[in-house]
């Protein structure tokens, strides 16, 4: 589904990530972990183009770029956000389009499909996350936890292939984290393939096929939650997950 191929990630003169290669199959979901500052975010980022990595290649469903030091083309973008959804850490909704039309916005105008085919998804897709109710207000007048999953909504209206989620409760006070986790353990229990940078390393364990810990731009090790989280093999890892404890 995803093929990273030592990928490669500078800003100015800091490396920011490394001979980064991680692969991603159909339905499964891959939770990313590391201290602040290891290049989680520019990893997700360099997914979905927002950012151009140097060297390396991406592939995601049956498009390949490969880099060299040159932007990809307008249509090559296009292509690789096709098959991708983000979710931020921010939400990011439009703050003057109510909750079904920040839902609906991009499938009528990108994709430009039948407006009122698009509006019963949305609608549909707002009930999957517990927005019924909400479907008319603005994103000013929701919770946190009610934003993070119109965002999430926002990102399956485009119907991707997979998610991509940077660190989706982390803006959230904590009574608000479990209601947007839930979402994203039915979507996983769907079969959505979906990458996750998170620090909650409980979701993580319960819902991750696999975990990646990146440090200093770098894969350090990736397996199974179970044998990560109680088994790693790497000083690194050990040392992360020591002092998270505490
Ligand atoms: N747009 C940018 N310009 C310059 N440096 C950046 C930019 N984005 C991230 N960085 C740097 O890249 C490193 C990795 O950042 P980031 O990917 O945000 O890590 P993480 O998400 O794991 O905390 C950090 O040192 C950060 O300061
Ligand atoms: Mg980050």
């Amino acid at each position: 589904m995803i093929e990273i191929k030592d990928l490669d990630k500078s800003f100015g003169e800091q490396t920011v990530l490394r001979n980064i290669s991680i692969s991603v199959n159909q339905g499964e979901v891959l939770c990313l972990i590391g201290p602040s500052g290891s290049g989680k975010t520019t990893l997700l980022r360099c997914l979905n183009l927002l950012e151009t990595p140097e060297k390396g290649s991406i592939s995601i469903g049956d498009k390949t770029i490969t880099f060299q030091g040159k932007q990809p083309t307008k249509k090559q973008v296009s292509e690789i956000r096709r098959y991708s959804g983000m979710v931020f850490q921010g939400f990011h909704l439009f703050p003057h389009l109510t909750v079904i039309q920040n839902v609906a916005e991009a499938p009528i105008l990108v994709q430009k499909r039948n407006k009122q085919e698009v509006m019963e998804e949305a609608r549909e897709l707002l009930k999957k996350v517990g927005l019924s109710e909400h479907c008319d207000k603005y994103p000013e007048q929701l919770s946190g936890g009610q934003m993070q999953r119109a965002a999430i909504a926002r990102a399956l209206a485009m119907k991707p292939e997979v998610l991509l989620f940077d660190e989706p409760t982390s803006a959230l006070d904590p009574e608000l984290v479990g209601e947007v986790l839930a979402v994203m353990k039915n979507l996983a229990k769907e079969g959505q393939t979906m990458v996750i940078v998170t620090h909650e390393m409980n979701f993580a364990k319960e819902v991750a096929d696999r975990v990646v810990f990146m440090a200093d731009g770098k894969v350090v090790e990736t397996n199974r939650p179970e044998l990560l989280f109680e088994n790693p093999q790497k000083d690194r890892t050990k040392q992360f997950l020591r002092n998270l404890a505490h």
